[in-house]
């Protein structure tokens, strides 16, 4: 019937969707950290899911439930989620939504770091691998399509286009993280779409409406470019 015919128009689909921030240790204690709650990635694991997709979500931590019929996979740091999404093997559609943190600690403390009387404290931080960037990389295994998402706070179009090719990735969602405007934790979200050839822009839309209408986009485009 009808309602099967949309509820399926993933299935044969592989999908991998990062979700989350990532934690990075100080110590055995602290940790560097960031504002993403998790509820755009797993919104956007569960509609492909309930279009028939078979989904990996690959999730820093977030107190968010695994949605049904996802296979979810915990990791902590940017490294471990980088190490997770080569162990997924190849998708038709990847997704990173992960709010990566882009520094870790040169060499996080096995011990707690005690206060002391020092007035100051310097942290060393080095980068993290870019996972977007290497799910991105042209092969016989990269994903049909890759989607990436920005979150900025000026110039949003310009810098996300940018990082759209930047990063190699087909798509960038970009959406604004003013004061006004931020998206962290809340239900609903304005996302701007870029990829080669245009720009659309979805304004205040609840997340799951957003992951709804970019699973239809995603699928419509796989299914154009590829024979399944
Ligand atoms: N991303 C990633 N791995 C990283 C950093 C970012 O996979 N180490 C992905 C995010 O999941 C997102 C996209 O790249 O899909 C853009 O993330 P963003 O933080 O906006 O871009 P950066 O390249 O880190 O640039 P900056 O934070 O300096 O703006
Ligand atoms: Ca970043």
């Amino acid at each position: 019937n009808g309602a099967n015919e949309v509820a399926d128009i993933a299935s044969g689909l592989r999908v991998l969707v990062t979700a989350g921030p990532t934690h990075e240790a100080i110590d055995p204690i602290r940790y560097i950290a960031n504002r993403s709650s998790g509820k755009q990635g797993y919104a956007i694991a569960a509609a492909f899911a309930q279009s028939g997709a078979q989904v990996t979500l690959v999730s820093g931590p977030t107190s968010l439930p695994a949605p049904e019929d996802v296979a979810r996979i915990h990791v902590t740091t940017a490294e471990e989620m980088l190490y997770a999404c080569r162990q997924v093997g190849s998708v038709d559609i990847a997704v990173c939504v992960a709010a990566v943190a882009d520094w870790r600690l040169e060499t996080s403390s096995a011990h707690k770091l005690k206060k002391g009387d020092d007035e100051r404290l310097q942290l060393s931080l080095v980068k993290n691998p870019d996972i977007l960037a290497m799910i991105s990389q042209p092969g016989p295994s990269r994903p049909s399509l890759v989607i990436g998402f920005a979150a900025e706070t000026d110039d949003i179009q310009q810098n996300a286009a940018q990082k759209r090719t930047q990063k190699n990735c087909d798509w960038i969602v970009a959406n604004g993280v003013d004061a006004q405007n931020a998206p962290f934790g809340q239900d609903d979200n304005t996302v701007t779409i870029i990829d080669e050839t245009s720009t659309e822009t979805w304004p205040g839309l609840p997340k799951k409406e957003i992951a709804a209408r970019l699973v239809q986009r995603a699928v419509k485009t796989v299914r154009s470019r590829t024979s399944h």
